[in-house]
């Protein structure tokens, strides 16, 4: 399959999703603020949804998902800058960004403390984390559910059961407001770096 037609099923499929996440492209990029960076931008599906004066770099290793995101910016004007990255080493230096933001990408990361430890290192002290993730749910049968799904997609990188703001939390985040919705499937975290 051509790597436009690629992005293209990535588009129709997420959008088929969005139902499950309605809220979570406003909550978390309607936070962002001044130089954000967001980790796995994918094909830019989150660009419609941030504020004018949000200045953007968005990271994907996939260079079929920056092509779609360069297209989408060219579409919507978005002054985007697009680079090609890995979210376990992130290719910018210690305290350069305002805000870090990912959106259904932690979940299929190979290291996702190591992910959440890059996005901390890249943070300026007092700046903003805003993540959107599915995890594993809150009651037992759709966890049940979860873990046999993994057995499976996790030979395709994808996990069901982690809970990133574990690592949020243990790398020294400070919270400000987390909700989780859809039985405890989606999780919304918006934290802060400690100045110190
Ligand atoms: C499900 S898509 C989500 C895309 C976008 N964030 C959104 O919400 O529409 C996951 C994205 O994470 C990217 N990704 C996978 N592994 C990654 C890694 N190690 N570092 C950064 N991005 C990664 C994929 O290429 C893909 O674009």
């Amino acid at each position: 399959m051509a790597r436009t037609d690629q992005a293209g099923g990535f588009d129709v499929m997420m959008v088929a999703l969005e139902r499950l996440f309605p809220t979570s492209r406003d909550w978390v990029c309607g936070r962002a603020h001044g130089s954000t960076l967001e980790v796995g931008i994918g094909t830019g599906l989150n660009l419609s949804h941030y504020a004018e004066d949000v200045r953007l770099v968005g990271l994907d290793p996939d260079p079929a998902m920056l092509a779609g995101a360069r297209r989408r910016a060219a579409e919507l004007g978005h002054p985007a800058t697009l680079v090609e990255g890995d979210a376990m080493s992130l290719p910018f230096p210690d305290e350069s960004f305002d805000t870090v933001v990912s959106t259904f990408v932690l979940c299929g990361v190979p290291d996702d403390r190591a992910a959440v430890a890059e996005m901390y290192r890249v943070l300026t002290p007092g700046g903003r984390l805003l993540l959107a993730d599915h995890v594993i749910g809150g009651p037992a049968p759709i966890r049940w559910g979860q873990r046999l799904l993994e057995a499976v997609t996790v030979r395709h990188g994808e996990y069901f059961t982690r809970r990133p703001i574990n690592h949020v939390r243990d790398l020294g985040f400070e919270m400000v407001e987390t909700e989780r919705l859809g039985l405890g499937i989606i999780e919304h975290v918006d934290a802060t770096k400690p100045v110190r």
